[in-house]
């Protein structure tokens, strides 16, 4: 498509380097607004499968939601094949709203890896490669890349791998510092992902157990990265955001007080309602509660309660009650 580069991700970092990771089954449209509003700059969707879109499955097509307020998410897709790429790019990916494209090849779980797809492709630079061209000549949209350090201790070749994404136009590139044999266990290793930013001239997003303000400002000093990205640490808790954005500014901050999380809760839980059909909503928004009242009084016992709740009332009539335990 000849695209000329736009620097839209060095402009978004240099505002604002904080991003939210994608996370299967957790960053929708709900979860995504109430990080924005936390102050996260970058986000993304959870992986969608390029398949399932060239297929038109429904199920696929509505990860694709987004709201108006979202102006920096980048849709991310994953696959091998490059029909369906090509397909899911031009037919979905561009008209989407989104304002950019995502590639995933991190993804260490099995169903996934033996497709040949997520992490399957840190063995096949080549493939990759191929794939990630193959995003940047169908798309309109900037077009970014998640890796991992490779797939084994033996096999670490993310620098390898981002110089041949970086060749076939990929924008921006987030490593995860880990393998993908490590899944999530082990600590993540902040000197390589560093390797990979002092050799790529594309901005680089580190990403690994960021849970802080302390964590953000070390994982930076070690990468030097232009942008930050965090994940679980945003379970249950996006107000990781406004903490590291207040502390980085030099301001006081004063975590939120139970009744304020459970009103982010709510609301969290409103806007599930919103974009999704009510019973989905009801059933989903049962683990981010459970993230939401994680160490709280009773919190074991809460997981009973909320595993019960059938409605909005149900869920208003816990809340209020958690607010009660909790003062
Ligand atoms: C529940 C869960 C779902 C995830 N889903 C995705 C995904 O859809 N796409 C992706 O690239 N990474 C996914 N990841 C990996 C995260 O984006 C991130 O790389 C990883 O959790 C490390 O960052 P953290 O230490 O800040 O959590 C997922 C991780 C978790 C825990």
């Amino acid at each position: 498509m000849g695209k000329t580069k736009s620097n839209f991700f060095e402009n978004v970092l240099r505002d604002n380097d904080l991003c939210l990771a994608p996370l299967a089954g957790v960053t929708d449209a709900a979860f995504r607004r109430i990080c924005l509003e936390s102050g996260a700059g970058l986000m993304f969707t959870e992986m969608i499968s390029a398949k399932g879109l060239f297929y038109s499955n429904k199920a696929t097509e509505t990860l694709l939601y987004k709201d108006k307020y979202e102006n920096l998410t980048g849709v991310q897709i994953f696959g091998s094949d490059v029909l369906s790429i090509q397909e899911a790019v031009s037919r979905h990916l561009n008209n989407a709203g989104f304002a950019f494209i995502d590639i995933n090849f991190g993804c260490p779980v099995r169903k996934i890896v033996s497709n040949g797809d997520g992490s399957a492709l840190m063995k096949k630079p080549e493939q990759a490669a191929k794939i990630a061209k193959c995003v940047v000549d169908s798309s309109k949209l900037p077009v970014s890349a998640k890796i991992r350090l490779g797939t084994d201790s033996n096999s670490i070749n993310c620098v390898e791998i981002s110089l041949a994404l970086e060749e076939a136009g990929v924008d921006l590139i987030t490593v995860h510092g880990r393998t993908a044999e490590q899944m999530y266990s082990g600590k993540a290793d902040w000197h390589m992902i560093k390797k990979v930013s002092e050799n790529v001239r594309v901005p680089v997003i580190a990403n690994g157990d960021v849970k802080d303000y302390d964590s953000y400002m070390k994982i930076k000093e070690t990468t030097g990265c232009a942008g930050v990205m965090i994940g679980r640490a945003a379970l249950g808790n996006p107000f990781v955001f406004s903490e590291i954005i207040a502390k980085n500014k030099g301001l006081c901050y004063n975590p939120p007080s139970v009744a304020e999380r459970m009103n982010t809760a709510l609301r969290h839980l409103k806007l599930l309602v919103e974009y999704k059909t009510e019973s989905v909503a009801l059933k989903e928004f049962r683990k981010h509660l459970a993230w939401y009242t994680k160490g709280m009084y009773n919190s074991a016992k809460l997981r009973g309660k909320i595993n019960t709740a059938n409605s909005i009332s149900d869920y208003e009539a816990l809340i209020d009650q958690i607010v009660q335990d909790n003062a």
